[in-house]
């Protein structure tokens, strides 16, 4: 059956926003329709996010209220997708049962397959064996991005012990480098002009299947190899990606990032914590003098580079003193942002064995002291632009104000300005700054 009109929602990371994006162009070429809106939709998927508890809730609780929605329109399909749908399973429909279909993270590539039974009737499909055919299934992209996310791998082998992803997401496995490359080649013969390269763990790019075929090396980085291959594509402007573990930031890495122009210097480095008491029973396998060494080795060759990083505050048994070295490293390494995490205890991983012993009064001040600590910095930091000339990649009009335009520096900072000549959307041009805010920069093109 096709001209049915579907909707998906997408929660938790950029490899989520990925996945769902692949998913809109496999369903319309299936033959069913996007919907704009929720409410237009005959078929209302959700594709989650398990990475914390609220996360689920959240989840959890608006496909909750599509049961009134149902009610009204009974031959509403609706489905749950992704991380949620993996670690949940058939568990989803006796706490939702209004929910028609649930799809693990390795079988989105079957959904038309699954829809095409769903409308047929038979109602209430789970799906969530683990496979690797979905790593060359799902790579569709909507056309004409200036910026595109390019997912390298799947899963994660590093079991973090606070961390839920490798039980959703599987064993690590990477894509073929060449059949990357293609796709990037794809890409920008259709307009892109930045490839954001995703993978939850992606400095250990290809290193499981190199590992199996007996040839890795301790100096080996394939995902560096994968860089210098981007970057030798003619017509991409730029690269970024999420994330790299510091782990395996080697010097085959650092001397890729730190030399291959397309690559912005702009990295987020997620340090989780800044005591290595914390860090060793987080199972992060670094110390913090380890961790502060790369970013140092990166910033003395580039000296314009910002970072960015994920922290967690209130893991079990995190004293004062654990929760003091995290704050001084982050203004040690002077962060230009921080995803700042309250620890959630996931059941399943190793720290869920662990008493959740902080209290949440005392998570939520750690969380507050990080973030005014944050505001104080960024809020100066970049002062240091004005007066000066940066590259910008113009990405398409202001939101906020559609007189205005909009882009980013390779430092990924937010740049703001106003129309002139040859500002349009995957254009590089040069702006001067005038005037900066804590979270963007504005000025002229010259
Ligand atoms: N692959 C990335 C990010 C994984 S999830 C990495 O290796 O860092 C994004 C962030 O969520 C993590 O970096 C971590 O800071 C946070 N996170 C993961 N599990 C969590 C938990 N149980 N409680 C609180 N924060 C968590
Ligand atoms: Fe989770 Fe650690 Fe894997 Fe990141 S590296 S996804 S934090 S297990
Ligand atoms: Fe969440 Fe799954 Fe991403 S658990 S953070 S959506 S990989």
């Amino acid at each position: 059956m096709t001209g049915l009109r579907f909707h998906i929602r997408t929660y938790g990371c950029q490899m989520n926003e990925r996945d769902s994006e692949a998913l809109a162009v496999l369903l319309r070429d299936a033959g069913y329709q996007s919907a704009g809106r929720e409410e237009d939709a005959d078929i209302l998927l959700f594709n989650t996010c398990s990475v914390r508890d609220q996360a689920e809730r959240k989840a959890v609780g608006k496909i909750g209220l599509m049961r009134r929605l149902k009610r009204a329109r009974p031959g509403l399909i609706i489905g749950v997708l992704g991380c949620m749908a993996q670690n949940r399973g058939a568990q989803l429909l006796d706490e939702l049962p209004h929910v028609d279909l649930v799809v693990g993270t390795d079988r989105l590539h079957l959904l038309p397959e699954i829809l095409a039974e769903v409308t047929a009737g038979r109602r209430g499909q789970i799906h969530i064996e683990p496979g690797t055919e979905i790593l060359g299934e799902l790579q569709r992209h909507e056309p004409g991005k200036v910026s595109a996310f390019v997912s390298v791998m799947r899963g994660c082998d590093q079991y973090c012990s606070y961390c839920i992803v490798p039980y959703v997401r599987g064993r690590e496995k990477s894509r073929p480098a060449d059949e990357i490359v293609a796709e990037v080649r794809e890409l920008v013969a259709h307009g892109t002009m930045e490839i954001f390269l995703l993978g939850q763990n992606i400095t250990a790019y290809g290193l499981a299947e190199r590992r199996r075929a007996g040839r890795l090396t301790p100096e080996d980085s394939p995902f560096a190899e994968l860089l210098r291959a981007v970057n030798d594509v003619a017509g991409v402007a730029r690269i970024r990606f999420t994330s790299p573990h510091p782990r395996y930031m080697n010097a085959a890495f650092i001397e890729a990032v730190t030399t291959l122009p397309k690559v912005c210097e702009a990295f987020h480095v997620p340090l989780q914590s800044g005591a290595d008491r914390v860090l060793r029973a987080m199972g992060r396998g670094y110390t913090l003098a380890e961790y502060a060494d790369r970013i140092r080795r990166i910033r003395d060759r580039l000296p314009e580079v910002t970072f960015s990083t994920d922290v967690i505050v209130g893991f079990p048994g995190e004293t004062d003193e654990d929760f003091a070295a995290t704050r001084n490293a982050m203004n040690d390494i002077a962060f230009d942002m921080a995803y700042i995490f309250k620890y959630s205890p996931r059941a399943g991983t190793r720290a869920a064995g662990l008493a959740d012993d902080v209290p949440q009064a005392v998570k939520e001040e750690r969380n507050q002291i990080l973030l005014q600590d944050l505001e104080r910095r960024t809020g100066t930091a970049n002062a240091r632009f004005v007066g000066r000339r940066v590259e910008v990649l113009v990405e398409g009009r202001s939101k906020r104000d559609a007189r205005r335009w909009t882009g980013r520096t390779r430092a990924a900072k937010v740049c703001i300005f106003p129309p002139a000549e040859g500002v349009e959307a995957g254009r590089l041009i040069e702006v001067r700054i005038e005037r900066v805010t804590p979270n963007s920069l504005f000025g002229v093109k010259v």
